[in-house]
């Protein structure tokens, strides 16, 4: 079986889609969620679904937290990592180490960073999306994979328009999951 594990840090609208999508014709099944927020909803969202979830808070000294997470990802044997939502940079180590892909509300090159949606309404774009790309241990700058445009309208705010995107990238990340799957070997 491959194994699917997903990293997120908020209300994992995203995950939800993958905790609820049926992957085993693609002879794989999504074994945990690690959370860096105690208190992020998406650990909830995991519960009712009966995925096993670990909690990872952020520690003073990074270089600790960093091995922590390895350590972690490294016990659950993926051979996908997903990180929907995960407003966490990861180290070289553990991007070179892993196949993992991130889910990005911009059409990559574009927008990069944690304030992607509020950058293209700032720049005064006509149209964003979203991005499914490889993760290297630069900011969003790995290879991509997959991307959908989303129209910004007169009167859109960050939130309106981050709406609109996250219905989109709820399709595209379980698609392209599907996609990179198939090329995946289990472990
Ligand atoms: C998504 O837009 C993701 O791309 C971004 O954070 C959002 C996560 O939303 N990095 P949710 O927590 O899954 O609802």
């Amino acid at each position: 079986m491959k194994r699917i594990l997903v990293l997120a840090s908020g209300t994992g609208s995203l995950a939800q889609e993958i905790f609820d999508a049926d992957f085993s014709g693609e002879g794989a099944e999504v074994v945990a969620l690690i959370c860096d927020r105690p208190d992020a909803q998406v650990l909830q969202r995991a519960e009712v679904r009966h995925i096993e979830s670990y909690t990872i808070p952020m520690l003073p000294d990074r270089a600790q937290w960093n091995l922590e997470l390895e350590t972690l990802i490294a016990a659950l044997r993926p051979t996908l990592v997903v990180s929907a939502g995960f407003m966490r940079i990861l180290p070289e180590a553990i991007t070179s180490r892993f196949r993992i892909i991130n889910s990005h509300p911009a059409l990559l090159p574009l927008f990069p960073g944690a304030h992607a949606v509020r950058d293209a309404l700032n720049a005064g774009a006509t149209e964003t999306g979203t991005t499914i790309h490889w993760v290297d241990a630069g900011v969003d700058t790995g290879e991509v994979i997959a991307q959908e445009k989303v129209e910004i309208l007169a009167g859109d705010t960050e939130e309106s328009l981050h709406e609109r995107i996250k219905i989109v990238e709820r399709g595209l990340i379980v698609a392209t999951i599907r996609m990179v799957l198939a090329h995946l070997e289990s472990q």
